[in-house]
């Protein structure tokens, strides 16, 4: 699933940052769907952008967690195919939390042995990280995959038909300029969705769709 927040006119940063489009409705959002999630999914960009840190689960989730079966934490995973994530984020710094980062079997050799101290660096795909593979590769993690974005990030899995679920916050602000929109792809794309819930909170709306499939990209039998 992905969960995004823009704003009325379909912004997801100002000054290159989320942070100005949020509320505390909308950070519920984000604490409650990382609650339930195996894996926290983002792009290099935003992980850098957003200055990423270990989860911060607290206990009762935490607990909570445990008795669904789950890690305490969920697992943080990176796509990064040049392998541009800032080593000194602080997401780095807990070596009970290692994070993920996902790259290509061709991935620069200094660049990963840089990282491999830090995380564990899986590979999938050659030239660009394969998105289907990755998420194979994350499956032994859980199930339950959360992509927190960023706009490139977004607009492969949903090309590639990886994405069941879209939560969006829409932030009452509007900010005109040139920023992404939710997903961005060379190629324009319908995915045509259904919403499952609508809240209203500080004049916000928090949306959850659920993206319907499309049959004629699933595979046929035999
Ligand atoms: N409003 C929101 O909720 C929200 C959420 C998230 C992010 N954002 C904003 O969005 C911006 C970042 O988004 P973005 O679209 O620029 O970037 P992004 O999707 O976060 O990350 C793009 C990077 O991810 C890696 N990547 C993605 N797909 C790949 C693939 N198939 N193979 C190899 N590498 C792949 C590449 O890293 P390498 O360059 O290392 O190869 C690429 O440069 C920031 O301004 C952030 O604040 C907003």
């Amino acid at each position: 699933m992905l969960n995004m927040v823009a704003s009325v006119d379909g912004a997801t940063a100002v000054e290159g940052r989320s942070g100005a489009l949020g509320s505390s409705a909308d950070r519920e959002v984000f604490s409650a769907l990382r609650a339930v999630a195996d894996v926290v999914l983002a792009g290099a960009a935003t992980v850098n952008a957003e200055r990423y840190r270990p989860p911060q689960t607290p206990g009762a989730v935490q607990e909570a967690r445990r008795q669904r079966g789950q890690r305490p934490k969920p697992r943080i995973a990176v796509v990064s195919g040049r392998l541009s994530v800032d080593p000194t984020l602080e997401l780095f710094d807990d070596p009970g939390e290692r994070p993920i980062i996902i790259t290509t079997i061709d991935a620069a050799p200094e660049r990963r042995s840089r990282l491999e101290p830090l995380a564990d660096v899986i590979s999938a795909g050659k030239g660009r990280v394969d998105l289907a593979a990755a998420l194979a590769a994350l499956s032994p993690f859980g199930s339950l995959v959360l992509c927190e974005g960023g706009p490139t990030l977004n607009g492969q899995l949903l090309e590639n038909d990886l994405v069941d679920e879209v939560n969006v916050s829409i932030s009452p602000v509007l900010t005109s300029g040139s920023a992404r929109r939710l997903a961005l792809g060379p190629t324009p794309l319908e995915r045509h969705l259904t919403m499952a819930h609508l809240w209203t909170a500080e004049d916000m709306l928090l949306a959850r769709y659920l993206v319907e499939r499309d049959p004629s990209r699933s595979e046929q039998p035999g």
